[in-house]
């Protein structure tokens, strides 16, 4: 019997495995298979960096037609919308994701294809199917870019200026090494259990409060708060209670969230734009009074959450955001860890009764 090592709850800075797809360097910048994420949001179509994330390279011209137009040719899924009229009219958006991402018909086979497959099929999911479980019609056919269609999808607009920004928004929400979705998807993949039940197991996890389902929760303080000393109050008030303020605070992350900072960057301009001019002072105001007290920084749920508000996406469709973007993530570490697999299966230490008789 191997010698047990105990290590702290939660697995805290503990390395299980190693990854060559994501990392933060020693300057706290993330980094995507070599590159600076940020450098990536500014620069790169999300194409190019779902290519990078899942092949391991920027991909060349026909590489990149070849994979987009594997997108496009996988998005549709009307095989499901019957499934979709099914569900309560108030089911949540990540639950009804999750549900159909469960059912959906798929076409391919290869591992890394399905992945894909699952992958493209998820803005068309989330749109479909928020709005077939509330008696609207599903959009038609829709032109553009991957981010401009999911744009569209989620709130009818062409702009173009916005959608760019939205796309910036998802390549930062691509990939973040072990995360809690992420691991529960290496672990179910660990089993060798086919990719959908993988991706079913990771969109479970990202609802949680303490991951994927905080940016859901932050506007609905956030909109509350009417000035700087309000948002100073709310944050004292519930340091002083030991409770959670939500879109702050990262295992990884302590002095800055690198995501957060270049969406508080991109949002300045957008809020004067769209006239919440206030709403950005009252973030920044809550940003500093948790760093102030608590020396704990915005991550990029809080952020993003804004970022979303201001272009108009509605509150129901964060968390979904959030998995589809990463769901190209997912789809890297599932290949990773069935390339070279080990059934993840740590050991406990059993602190309960003993020597008891029927
Ligand atoms: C995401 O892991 C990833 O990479 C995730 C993610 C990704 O891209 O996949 O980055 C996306 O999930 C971001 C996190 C979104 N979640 C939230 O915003 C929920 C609020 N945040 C907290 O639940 C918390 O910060 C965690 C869960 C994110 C991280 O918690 P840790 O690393 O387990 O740290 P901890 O809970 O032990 O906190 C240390 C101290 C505690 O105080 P003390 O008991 O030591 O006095 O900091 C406090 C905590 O109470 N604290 C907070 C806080 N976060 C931590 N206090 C108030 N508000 C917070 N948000």
């Amino acid at each position: 019997m191997a010698e047990n090592i105990t290590v702290p709850k939660g697995l805290a800075d503990v390395i299980v495995d190693e990854t060559a797809i994501a990392s933060t360097d020693s300057d706290g910048n993330l980094i995507y298979r070599g590159y600076v994420a940020e450098e990536l949001a500014e620069k790169s179509t999300f194409e190019q960096v779902a290519y990078l994330i899942v092949y391991g390279h920027l991909p060349d011209r026909g590489e990149l037609r070849e994979f987009t137009s594997f997108l496009n040719s996988h998005e549709n899924v009307t095989g499901t919308r019957r499934i979709m009229r099914l569900l309560p009219k108030d089911v949540l958006t990540i639950d009804m994701l999750r549900t159909v991402v469960s059912l959906v018909p798929l076409a391919e086979k290869d591992n890394d294809r399905v992945l894909l497959e699952i992958a493209a099929k998820m803005p068309r999911i989330i749109s479909d199917g928020y709005r077939l479980t509330r008696g609207m019609k599903p959009f038609g056919k829709i032109r553009g870019s991957y981010a401009e269609k999911f744009y569209h999808l989620l709130t009818g607009s062409v702009d173009k200026k916005d959608a760019r920004l939205f796309e910036e928004l998802l390549i930062l929400y691509m990939e973040h090494e072990f995360n809690a979705s992420t691991f529960a998807l290496r672990v179910t993949a660990s089993t060798l259990a086919d990719p959908r039940a993988a991706v079913t197991a990771a969109l479970a996890a990202i609802k949680g409060p303490l991951h994927g389902g905080a940016n859901a929760e932050i506007l609905g303080y956030l909109l509350s708060l009417k000035s700087k000393e309000e948002a100073r109050k709310y944050v004292d008030r519930k340091l002083d209670k030991k409770e959670l303020v939500m879109g702050f605070g990262h295992r990884i992350y302590k002095a800055k969230d690198p995501r957060a900072q270049y969406l508080k960057r991109r949002l300045k301009d957008l809020a004067l734009e769209k006239g919440a001019g206030q709403l950005y002072e009252v973030a920044v105001a809550i940003e500093d009074e948790m760093w102030e007290k608590k020396n704990i920084p915005a991550n990029m749920d809080f952020y993003a959450a804004i970022c979303m508000y201001l272009l108009g996406i509605d509150g129901t469709f964060n968390t979904p955001i959030f998995a589809a973007s990463r769901s190209f993530g997912w789809a890297a570490h599932y290949l990773e860890q069935v390339s070279g697999n080990k059934l993840i299966r740590p050991s406990s230490r059993y602190v309960g009764k003993t020597g008891l008789h029927v």
